[in-house]
């Protein structure tokens, strides 16, 4: 996904996160924390497919926020199978010509992880179909009366396929995929874990509630702590002798203008405008967009799920209401009608 705003704790990968992702990336299967039931079901099928003597385990659909670890569960199926992995994403093949060199070039046992699934363009979609169930290949050679078609077998490989929108995926390519898994939010304990983990391999000492602070903030998501925790050791170094402290943690956030439970101008606009303009709601989500001089989709996309996840805002049949939390939170009183 693209970055749409300039939000601070958006979970989407931002330029400041490429060399971050990679250096505090799990390398070892105990590493990664969290998502326990989808790493036991991964090993129980890596495991049978072993038993079996498989060439290649089923394909695998990994869904979820941005930010929560598909990419990262990819490399580490890769490793704890010994497997070759080729990485490509649905926007970068564009023509059929590319995906066919793709899958020409690879081996048996080979692990194609496809980012952003959902948007490979059709063709290449229904060019991949027997290629997943049968391992064929039926290319299209030359063009007008001289085309002919070439069926190519291609190596046993295992897809992982991954999005962020599971709903944009053809019924047909999710059906070809042997097992789908869902990526959930992290509870605050898991990402507290995570967050000294990556303090650890940054060599950063972090004392007293710092990582709670931090966590707290972090929208649930790994991607999100660990950018903020190293916007807290950055602080830290510059103002004071590098060691996070609550202190410390606390001005970070005061200057990022984060509050306690992560969230930003954007997200308070959107809160402040149902509440004093709707007086809490029920209001529809075009008219909460024009009051609060906001772009409709930038709403549902980037500031509704965290709030909704959060407990502050309530979808309902009548539109958009905000919750007693919300009040309580931004300190503000309903007004009887
Ligand atoms: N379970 C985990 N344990 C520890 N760290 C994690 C875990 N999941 C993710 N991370 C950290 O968060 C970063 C982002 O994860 P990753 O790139 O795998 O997310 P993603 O789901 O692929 O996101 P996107 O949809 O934006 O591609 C990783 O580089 C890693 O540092
Ligand atoms: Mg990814």
């Amino acid at each position: 996904m693209t970055e749409k705003n300039n939000k601070k704790t958006t979970p989407e990968q931002t330029e400041y996160d490429k060399t971050l992702d990679l250096a505090l990336r799990p390398k070892k299967w105990e590493d990664y924390i969290g998502q326990k039931k989808v790493k036991k079901n991964i090993q129980i099928i890596i495991e049978a497919a072993q038993k079996r003597g498989d060439k290649a385990p089923e394909h695998m659909l990994f869904h979820g926020n941005s930010g929560l670890g598909k990419t990262t569960l990819a490399y580490l199926l890769a490793k704890e199978t010994g497997a070759g992995i080729r990485v490509t994403s649905g926007p970068a093949i564009k023509k059929t010509g590319e995906l066919a060199a793709i899958l020409t070039n690879l081996s048996e046992g080979d692990i194609l992880f496809i980012d952003e699934i959902h948007r490979l363009n059709k063709v290449c979609e229904e060019m991949i179909y027997p290629v997943l169930e049968e391992f064929n290949l039926n290319l299209v050679v030359g063009n007008g009366p001289m085309a002919r078609t070439v069926d190519l077998n291609i190596p046993q490989f295992t897809l992982i396929g991954a999005t962020t929108q599971l709903a944009l995926l053809s019924g047909p390519l999710r059906n070809r995929f042997g097992a789908t898994f869902r990526l959930e939010p992290y509870s605050q304990k898991e990402i507290q874990k995570i967050i000294r983990r990556s303090a650890g391999l940054l060599g950063v000492e972090i004392k007293g509630d710092s990582v709670e602070k931090i966590a707290a903030r972090s929208r649930f998501t790994p991607r999100v702590a660990n950018r903020l925790l190293k916007r807290v050791r950055d602080f830290a170094e510059v103002k004071k002798d590098g060691i996070i402290t609550p202190e410390i943690t606390e001005k970070t956030f005061k200057n990022l203008n984060i509050d306690e439970k992560g969230l930003e101008s954007g997200d308070i606009n959107i809160l402040e405008t149902i509440i004093e303009k709707f007086n809490g709601g029920p209001a529809g989500i075009k008219a909460i967009a024009a009051a609060a001089n906001e772009n409709k989709d930038t709403i549902l996309e980037i500031y509704e799920p965290y709030l909704v996840q959060i407990d502050f805002i309530k979808r309902t049949s009548r539109g958009r209401v905000a919750t007693k939390k919300a009040y309580e939170h931004l300190n503000k009183e309903k007004k009887e009608v």
